[in-house]
Formats: C-alpha cells, structure tokens, sequence
C-alpha cells in the first residue's frame, strides 16, 4: 500500500511542523493539516510569514517551500479526512481539570472526537495514527471507535475499514525542524504489519531503515511517557544538586560538566534551572503517577511524584531567596523579567516557569517588566490574568519591547529563558539604567558572570555558592 495522501487533525506545534517537514521530503505525498481552530488555520496561511502561530527555526522556509504545493492548511475536515490514506491525530491532551483523575489523568476528549470525525467521514480503508502522547492504551480506545463506527455502516460502505498505529513525536520545541529532519528515532507501534510498512516508507524519504524501530501499540505509548519522565527526572536531579552547591560552595556547571562525560551518564539535560515547563513533562510524569497508582503500584508512583515535587520545590525556593536578598521584601519594587517562553527559541508559554514565579512576585507586591524576544503581549497577559478583581494587572506588570528598556529604574533583573541575545548583553549599559542597589538572578547561569561583576552589580547564579 502507498500513502499518497495525509491528513493531520491539529495544526499545533507537533503537528504544523511534523507535516511541514513530510511535505518537504515527500513531493509526491499531499499533505493536509486541518484544524478547528480557523484563526490559527489563517495565520498558517497568512502571506505575512512572521505571523505563522509557531515560531520554531526554519519553519518559516519549508512553508515557503511546500504551502499551496503539497502542504495545505485548512478547517475542511470532513473532505480532508474523506480524501486520506492516512490520517494523524495531533490535538492537544490537557491534563483532566475535573472529575475522576483531575490533576493527573490526561483528558482525552479531543482524541475521542477526532477518532469520531473520522468514523464519520472515512470512506475507505484509512490508517490512523496517533501522534498526540497518549496514555497507554489509548489506541484501543480509538480501534474501538472506529470499528463500532464500521460495524453500524456495514450496509452502506463495505470497503470501510481501519488500522491503528502509534507514532509518537520526539520532537522538542526550538529545535522541532531539525528533530525532525534528523530524529534520534522513529518509533511505530501496531499491529498490522501492511499499515506499518506504509508509514516506514513515508519516513524513508529522509530517515535510515535502522532509526526505525517498530513494536507494539502499547509499548509504543508507553516508551513515549518514558522517555518524557526520563528526561524530566534529570532535570529535577540536577536541580537538588544545583541548592547544595549553593550550599556548599561547589560550581553546578563544572559539576554537571564532570559527571556528563562519563559515557554511561551522557552531557544533555544537566542544565539546572527554574524547572522544566513546556507541554509534556508535567503532564506525562502525572499521568504516569495515575497510571502507576491505578495498578497498585504506590511505590512506583510515589517516585515519580518526587520529580514534579522538586520542580515545584525549585521555583518556590527562587522566590523565597529573591525576596531575602532584596532585603526582607519586594513590595513596590520594579523587577526586570528576561524571557517568558518556557524555553528559548520558541514563542511556546504553556507550563512556563516563568508564569508561577511572575505571578508569586505579583502577589508579593512587585512591579514587573517583563521582556521576550517572541511572547505577544497578548499571551503573557492571557498567562498572567489572575480572577482576583482586586488587582489591577496592568499595573502590576508592563510589556518590554526592548530588552534594555526593562531595566529602567529597575531594583532587580532575573533571567527566566535562556535566550542568546541575554548572554551577551552591554552590563555597564545596564547598571547606569538600574536603580542601586540593584540585583541580577540568573536563573539559567547564562549571562557573562565576570561582566556582570566588574559592573558592581549583585549577581546570584543558579547553583553557584560564592
Ligand atoms: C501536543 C501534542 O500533540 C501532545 O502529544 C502533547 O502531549 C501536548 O500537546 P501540540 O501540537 O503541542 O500538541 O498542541 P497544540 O499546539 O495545542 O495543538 C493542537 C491543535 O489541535 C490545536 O490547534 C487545536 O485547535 C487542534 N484541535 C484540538 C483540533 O483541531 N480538534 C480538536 O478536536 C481538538
Ligand atoms: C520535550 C521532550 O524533549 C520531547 O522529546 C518531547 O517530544 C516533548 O517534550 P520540549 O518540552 O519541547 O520537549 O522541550 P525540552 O527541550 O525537553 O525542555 C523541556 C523543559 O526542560 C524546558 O522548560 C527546558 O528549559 C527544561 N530543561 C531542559 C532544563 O531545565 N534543563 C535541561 O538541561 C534541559
């Protein structure tokens, strides 16, 4: 079987930038991305390519490239579903907010109703593959859907039938273009072996047969969650060891620096800093305690608990000791806020710690100006907007257009995203627009500490004691 034509059911940031780089490799492939959302679906196709709703480098080029050729964008979901060989689903899975699981069960309602837009439409034999990180299991939920479907139209369309694989996207955001076009691996859970060897061939466009490794479904869905609650559990261990270095005087960098190059241990995910944010984690390592729990397995899901605790633990303990070292407190205070996103290079906010540790300074009195080089406006007071009626949050926090405006008669600067452009920043510029005496809290360790200090600022850095 040969896949000639894809749709993509969510055009978010997995599956915008997954389909921009099928189309791009596979010129014989039509690829349609649809979506509910028809704002998001016009600025896919706004002429105006900043305004593209994901930022991601090198985006913008392939879409250049493949859109209007083999790469289309729209709200036609019904036709565009009617017209695939194969179809991803690729919408968003929030954590529960109430009911049975609230907190940690991953809310699936967006993957049942795309499982039952394409039961509706689908009018021949269509592989589905789920893309969105899913709990384990959820294929059979969505086989389930999908034949129940087949069974009640068995009169009117014989030829109707479904194959479920799992696909899961290792991509990360900021580097999204290049994880893709050189991914670690590609994973396919199913089993249907036809289905799977068409999918394999849509990916040997670009990537080698020995990247790709095939299982089954729930095996599939499972190595997602772990890889996702893996690569979290680093972060929250080098984040405890980021405070006693604090403590004790060591340097977290050439800490992390000696125990990343022992082979067995690998040098990427040792950057201490305010805690992971972003889509996944939090959501995965909760889903992964509730399914732990679920299976009685307490001891399991106890451990896992410990990586979200310590990253929770982590932001309080950067608020806690800014208001120490500002004296006691920060009432009325204006504090420079250097980058939102929840990491560089992406415009993405969702889980940032940018947005608990903004809002703890907020309730703690301070005046915020807070600068990104890709957040809107529009975003951060979405991210910020608090239900309280008695704070006012125009005043409480400005928007920075300019990165040096934001330190204007400002008491303290604090480092949030690590973007490039804050590492090498004019800090003589900097302390003669500061109010004295004036703190920087370099939560990412990144700006240039000896600069820093030969200005006669006061500088904390994440996991350095002095
Ligand atoms: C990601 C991943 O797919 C998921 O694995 C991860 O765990 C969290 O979310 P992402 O692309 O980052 O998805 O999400 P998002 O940018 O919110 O995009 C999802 C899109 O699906 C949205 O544009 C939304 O409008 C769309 N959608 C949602 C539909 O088109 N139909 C629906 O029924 C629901
Ligand atoms: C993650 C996974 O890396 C990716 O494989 C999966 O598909 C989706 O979830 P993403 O959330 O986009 O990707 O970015 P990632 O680079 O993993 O960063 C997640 C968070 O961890 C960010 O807030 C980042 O700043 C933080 N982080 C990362 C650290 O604090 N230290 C590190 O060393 C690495």
């Amino acid at each position: 079987m040969k896949v000639k034509n894809i749709c993509c059911i969510g055009a978010g940031y997995v599956g915008g930038p997954t389909m921009a780089v099928i189309a791009k490799h596979c010129p014989d492939i039509q690829v349609n991305v649809v979506d509910i959302n028809k704002e998001r679906i016009e600025r896919w196709n706004d002429n105006d390519f900043t305004n593209l709703p994901i930022y991601e480098p090198g985006l913008e080029e392939i879409i250049k490239k493949c859109r209007g050729k083999n790469l289309h964008f729209s709200t036609e979901m019904p036709q565009k579903i009617k017209d695939a060989d194969l179809i991803f689903i690729s919408v968003n899975t929030p954590t529960k907010t109430k009911g049975v699981g609230a907190g940690q069960a991953i809310d699936l309602k967006y993957v049942e109703e795309s499982s039952r837009q394409i039961a509706k439409h689908a009018n021949k034999f269509t592989i589905v593959v789920e893309k969105s990180t899913l709990p384990v299991k959820t294929a059979q939920t969505i086989k389930e859907i999908l034949n129940a479907s087949t069974n009640n139209k068995q009169d009117q369309k014989k030829e109707v039938s479904f194959s479920v694989l799992s696909n899961p996207e290792f991509l990360a955001e900021g580097s999204a273009i290049s994880d893709l076009e050189n991914p670690d691996r590609i994973l396919i859970g199913g089993d249907d072996d036809k289905s799977i060897k068409a999918l394999v061939d849509i990916y040997a466009h670009w990537v080698s047969k020995n990247k790709v490794l095939t299982t089954d479904l729930w095996s599939s869905e499972l190595s997602k969650l772990i890889a996702n609650a893996f690569l979290a559990q680093r972060i929250s261990s080098i984040n405890t060891i980021s405070a006693l270095c604090e403590a004790t005087g060591a340097h977290i960098k050439d800490v992390a620096l000696a125990v990343g190059m022992d082979k067995r241990i690998g040098k990427y995910f040792l950057n201490s800093g305010p805690g992971f944010g972003g889509s996944c984690f939090k959501k995965d390592i909760s889903n992964l305690v509730y399914i732990s729990n679920h299976y009685n397995l307490f001891e399991v899901a106890n451990y896992w608990q410990k990586v979200l605790d310590i990253n929770t633990w982590q932001q309080r303990r950067f608020i806690n000791l800014i208001i120490n070292k500002m004296f006691g407190t920060i009432s009325s205070k204006k504090i420079a806020i250097l980058g939102f996103s929840f990491k560089a290079n992406t415009n993405d906010t969702r889980e940032s710690p940018a947005i608990y540790i903004c809002k703890k300074l907020i309730e703690e009195g301070a005046i915020l100006n807070i600068y990104d080089p890709k957040v809107n406006f529009q975003q951060m007071s979405k991210d910020l907007e608090n239900n309280d009626s008695e704070m006012n949050n125009d005043i409480k926090w400005r928007y920075s257009e300019e990165v040096y405006d934001t330190f204007i008669n400002a008491d303290a600067a604090i480092f949030l995203t690590e973007w490039d452009e804050f590492q090498n920043l004019n800090w003589q510029k900097i302390k003669k627009a500061m109010r004295q005496p004036a703190f920087i809290f370099d939560t990412r360790s990144i700006v240039n500490i000896k600069e820093v200090k030969e200005s006669n600022l006061k500088i904390w850095q994440v996991g350095y004691g002095y």
